[in-house]
């Protein structure tokens, strides 16, 4: 058995957005490693097959969520209490973008991706984070960007805003609960060739430019962002909090 593969056992970790590129694969990992998965996402979603298809499904735990909604989140709180009574992970990892630039931008749009990028992100941290505090501490990880901390490729202003306010409420929220038993730490992923953002962009020229802009000369992998999450959500961090994680192949030494 390799190390660490059980770091997570007992642990109850709710996944937001967990049926896309990153939340499948960080999924996937927190149930390998131990972790009861409370795999959320929209509507229509393949929440059920996510589930079927993790290690341990049965204790395994699906359920709708806009992350946009706080009376959603306090719904799925309250259902998670009733199964599990206890809460220890939060990965707050749905997101919406856009690939707009500062002057091109709506300002429907931009509201829509600070809705559910930001708010939703800090929604998260008030609901779920408030069930961790109580029912004995544990690890939030925020799921941010390279672009909450450098310019990337000059659009994606409204998703930059988000990622942005991610990290700094990140930082914010660790310090309230310093002393009581929540970690809160963001993870800040380069360009990853999930195969959602493959099929969007391979062979556009904006693929070619995150190519160009890696220094490592390659898009992550799902299991490169998976791994470092794991870390964050388990004791093996214990003493990390208020600290932002990049896995970006280098990106913002350049
Ligand atoms: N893939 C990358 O290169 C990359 C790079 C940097 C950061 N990120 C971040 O990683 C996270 C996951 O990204 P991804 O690449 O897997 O994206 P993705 O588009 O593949 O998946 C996003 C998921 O979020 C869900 N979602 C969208 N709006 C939602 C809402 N209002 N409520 C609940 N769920 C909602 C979608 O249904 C989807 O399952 C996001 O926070 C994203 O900003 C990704």
């Amino acid at each position: 058995m390799a190390v660490g593969e059980t770091r997570l056992e007992g642990k109850v970790a709710l996944v937001t957005g967990a049926t896309g590129g990153l939340g499948g694969e960080i999924a996937r990992r927190l149930a390998q490693e131990g972790a009861a998965v409370v795999a959320t996402d929209l509507v229509g979603t393949p929440i059920d097959d996510l589930i079927a298809g993790l290690p341990g499904h049965a204790r395994h735990y699906g359920a709708t969520l806009d992350i946009s909604s706080e009376d959603e989140w306090a719904g799925v709180i309250a259902a998670v209490m009733d199964k599990y009574s206890t809460l220890d992970v939060l990965i707050n990892n749905a997101a919406a973008g856009s690939l707009a630039s500062v002057v091109d931008e709506e300002l429907e749009t931009y509201q829509k991706v600070i809705d559910i990028s930001q708010t939703g992100t800090w929604l998260g941290m008030k609901h779920a984070g408030a069930a961790i505090e109580e029912t004995g501490g544990g690890s939030v990880v925020n799921i941010c960007s390279i672009l909450g901390s450098v310019g990337g490729l000059g659009n994606s202003l409204a998703y930059a805003a988000a990622k942005g306010a991610v990290r700094t409420m990140t930082k914010n929220a660790a310090l309230h609960w310093a002393q009581k038993g929540v970690r809160v730490n963001s993870v800040h992923p380069g360009f990853i060739g999930t195969d959602q953002l493959m099929e969007r962009y391979e062979g556009t020229d904006r693929h070619a430019a995150m190519l160009a802009n890696t220094p490592m000369g390659r898009l992550g992998k799902a299991e490169d962002i998976a791994a470092a999450v794991a870390y964050l959500a388990g004791d093996d961090a214990r003493y990390v909090t208020g600290s932002e994680l990049y896995v970006d192949g280098g990106w913002t030494c350049a």
